[in-house]
């Protein structure tokens, strides 16, 4: 569907995010490895998580209640599992449909199981590079094979006996290092492994709520994990800091604003984004802080800001790596130059957002370089509006509606549903603070 935005006059309000996805994922999939039965609370509706609660049902998770609320944007959920070991092999393919998340941690699942299975995903995940997941699997011993010898959906992957490896991850993704991590959990002996920087840690942080040994090396990156069967615990799901995201850059950038974004998950793993736009100068207050499932929690408050360009790279990239577009186009409302590098990775996301990013801000007016591993963006340009696709990418529809925040024209964004991957009722939440009066 195509989408009209003019700018607000203002952009005021209190928003309450759904709660967050990489959490979502990993309180279906961990506790589905368990027995027994676990709540779980603010489960975001979005089709990225949706997808994953189907697969875990195939598998044999079964909901054994769901009240979802008024707006249909989450629910809580009552799930049962009979463990790993009880899995049901599933008669047709797994859908991972639009989820590298889903896709990457189910081929961990998979590996160390009982069962047989292919797991696909749609067009945009049938294009992301796997072979960073399978190499190291099938170092542990798994059965694993795709398309392009193992680079491309779909995998099959046939249950084997594992063994623990030692292993030093070439990237910084959560993805591969969670995969690996519930692989170690079926494994003989233990599994060892090495980021090149800190990416987020929701799965080592639940496993150890689950009873199981994780060690942290934080000197070395190593972290280190001993097989075992996790216990099912509750879940209380914290509010999706990716998708506070836009609230603080619109609520910064806007010059008639102030926002405040309530119960949001602020593991330091994923807030590389308020370091940043602090660097650049923004006005931001973290309030009430409190902790959801070993998750801290926080409102935060924005106000219209003046930033400055600043240079963004190395450690912190995985910190803010889903935050980058939405980074950009604050970019082009500082004052100076802004450098993004080490970010590559961006380009093997649900679409290649150094490339998307460029285009967009470039056709709304600013100057905006590409490079092969980020981009320059020069501050303090004027946008107008015009014609953006989302290009099926849900983290690109949203930022463009961060971008018609500060154009002067017109900006239609072509797509736009793609934001039903992460945050299903964010076009009536933007419609409710961007003010046209
Ligand atoms: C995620 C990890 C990140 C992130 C993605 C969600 C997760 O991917 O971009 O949106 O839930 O583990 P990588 O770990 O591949 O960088």
């Amino acid at each position: 569907m195509d989408l009209s935005l003019l700018k607000p006059k203002s952009f005021k309000g209190e928003i309450k995010t759904p709660g967050d996805k990489s959490i979502a994922h990993r309180a279906l999939i961990l506790n589905s490895l368990g027995s027994g039965q676990a709540n779980i609370s603010n489960f975001p509706r979005a089709q990225d998580t949706i997808a994953t609660l189907k697969a875990m049902g195939t598998l044999g998770m079964d909901i054994v209640q769901e009240s979802i609320d008024s707006k249909g944007v989450s629910s809580n959920l009552v799930i049962k599992s009979s463990g790993i070991n009880s899995f049901k092999e599933p008669s047709s393919y797994l859908d991972a449909q639009n989820s590298g998340t889903l896709m990457r941690l189910l081929l961990g699942v998979l590996s160390g199981s009982l069962i047989s299975a292919v797991v696909s995903g749609d067009a945009s995940l049938s294009k992301r590079p796997m072979g960073r997941i399978v190499q190291p699997l099938k170092l542990m011993g798994a059965n694993i094979e795709g398309e392009a010898g193992g680079e491309f959906p779909p995998i099959s992957v046939e249950g084997a006996k594992l063994k623990g490896i030692n292993y030093d991850m070439p990237i910084a993704s959560a993805q591969l290092k969670s995969a690996l991590l519930i692989a170690g959990l079926s494994a003989e002996g233990k599994t060892q492994i090495t980021e090149p920087n800190i990416s987020r840690n929701h799965t080592e942080n639940m496993l150890i709520d689950m009873g199981i040994h994780v060690h942290n090396e934080s000197i070395t990156n190593k972290i280190i994990i001993s097989p075992g069967i996790p216990n099912m615990i509750d879940v209380e799901i914290p509010s999706d800091f990716s998708s506070a995201a836009p609230w603080i850059v619109g609520g910064l950038i806007h010059d008639d604003s102030e926002i405040v974004i309530k119960d949001v998950g602020i593991n330091e793993t994923r807030t590389g984004l308020l370091d940043v736009l602090r660097e650049m100068g923004a006005k931001i207050s973290i309030e009430q802080t409190t902790e959801n499932s070993k998750e801290p929690v926080a409102d935060i408050i924005v106000s219209s800001s003046d930033l400055k360009g600043i240079e963004i790279q190395g450690e912190i990239i995985p910190r803010l790596i889903d935050e980058l577009p939405l980074i950009a186009v604050a970019a082009t409302q500082a004052e100076g130059i802004t450098t993004i590098r080490d970010a590559a990775e961006l380009r093997v996301k649900e679409s290649d957002r150094i490339k998307n990013t460029v285009i967009a801000l470039n056709r709304l007016g600013a100057r905006v370089e590409e490079q092969d591993d980020g981009m320059v963006i020069y501050g303090k340009g004027k946008l107008k509006g015009g014609i953006l696709n989302s290009e099926g990418d849900h983290r690109l529809a949203i930022a463009w509606a961060v971008a018609s925040l500060v154009s002067d024209g017109e900006v239609v964004i072509q797509d736009s549903d793609a934001t039903q991957v992460s945050y299903p009722n964010f076009w009536s939440d933007f419609l409710a603070v961007a003010s046209t009066n």
